[in-house]
């Protein structure tokens, strides 16, 4: 396992962080002992990067996660969110002072710790000012509950807002961000990929098998009967009639070529195209099973070459980003 610096900070995180966030689904997750097994199977592995949030599973994902890593917080980092509605009043949700003060003693009963190593706004809330949130966050900082903060999902003017506000206003700076990211979802690099360098934010997607579609588990015109592909609603971003189109079945040809050449499998050959994309320092695998699990740990070990990167991207980039990206290579010769 690789360890990168979490943005500009000192902080070490593993290339592979664990996500747990169907940790706890009662329908389609994995039990408590399950998932704690599954968490101390990636630390052995030399993982030390958990992702989870106050929503997931109704909570129980922090709970098992918190379970999980009792005789061994030290060596975690642990990453929670906040923001989406937890309850039926009117302020359960959102990035208020009063939200955020009270969500964070939530997580922190749950998750069986004194201290969050990186807490995230894990949406943007529309009604507070990103002021009233950096300052609640600044408090938890010096009272030593939170130790980095972070931010998910947000657009690219809200994160600068973000940013230029905690260095107007000496507050606690964002050092990571999350978008969902993969061979098959690359808008989030036309804007965020040279925003996290130049801002020294770590890029840490999620949905890095794009649900699973790239997990060479789904074929061509056959569409699932049961998961999270298998969907066909319009309020979930990998339902089968987004993924199923020409595009997507040419990547996942094209990473099924090179999971034969390397002999290595699908999902290992799609994170490893993430983990070596710019300013990502930690992806995050979401797994159902210890076998998936097992399989996902492979591509800790697998760098993809210059030719294999260039095979992905040439299959796999977005055409209607062509006029960006060719605005940005020029953009980059004028100043060079
Ligand atoms: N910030 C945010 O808003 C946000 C949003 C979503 C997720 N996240 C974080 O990101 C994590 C990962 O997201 P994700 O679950 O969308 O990731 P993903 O990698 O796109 O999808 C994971 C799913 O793919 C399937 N899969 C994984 N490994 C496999 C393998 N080796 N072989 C076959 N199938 C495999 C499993 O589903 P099946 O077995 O059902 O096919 C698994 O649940 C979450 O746990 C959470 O921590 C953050």
């Amino acid at each position: 396992m690789n360890y990168n610096r979490l943005g500009n900070t000192g902080l070490l995180v593993s290339d592979l962080c664990l996500g747990a966030m169907t940790f706890g689904d009662t329908e389609r997750g994995a039990t408590k002992t399950e998932s704690i097994n599954m968490i101390h199977r990636y630390l052995d592995a030399g993982g030390n990067h958990i992702d989870t949030a106050n929503v997931y599973t109704g909570g129980r994902s922090e709970e098992y996660v918190g379970a999980a890593i009792q005789d061994r917080r030290e060596s975690v980092v642990l990453a929670t969110k906040v923001r989406v509605k937890t309850g039926a009043g009117v302020n359960e949700e959102g990035l208020s002072r009063h939200h955020i003060m009270q969500a964070v003693e939530s997580s922190l009963r749950r998750l069986q710790t004194d201290y969050i190593d990186l807490y995230y706004m894990h949406v943007w809330d529309l009604l507070t000012p990103i002021e009233e949130s950096l300052r609640a966050m600044e408090d938890l900082v010096r009272s030593g509950k939170v130790r980095y903060i972070g931010v998910s999902n947000f657009k690219a003017w809200q994160v600068m807002k973000a940013v230029a506000t905690s260095e107007l206003k000496n507050l606690v700076r964002p050092v990571a961000a999350q978008y969902q990211y993969s061979l098959v979802k690359r808008d989030i690099e036309y804007e965020f990929s040279d925003l996290c360098e130049s801002q020294g934010i770590g890029l840490i997607p999620w949905g890095p098998l794009g649900g699973g579609f790239l997990s060479g588990k789904y074929k061509r015109g056959a569409q699932p009967e049961s998961g999270r592909i298998s969907t066909s609603s319009d309020d979930v971003e990998e339902a089968w009639h987004r993924r199923n189109t020409e595009r997507n079945w040419r990547i996942v040809d094209a990473v099924g070529h090179i999971a034969v050449e390397r002999g290595a499998s699908y999902p290992q050959v799609a994170l490893a195209w993430l983990k070596q994309q710019p300013a990502v320092c930690s992806v995050i695998m979401g797994v159902r099973t210890m076998a998936q699990l097992d399989d996902n740990l492979g591509a800790a070990e697998l760098t993809l070459s210059a030719e294999e990167l260039k095979r992905l991207d040439t299959v796999s980039t977005l055409p209607e980003l062509y006029p960006y990206h060719m605005v940005a290579q020029y953009a980059r010769r004028l100043n060079s």
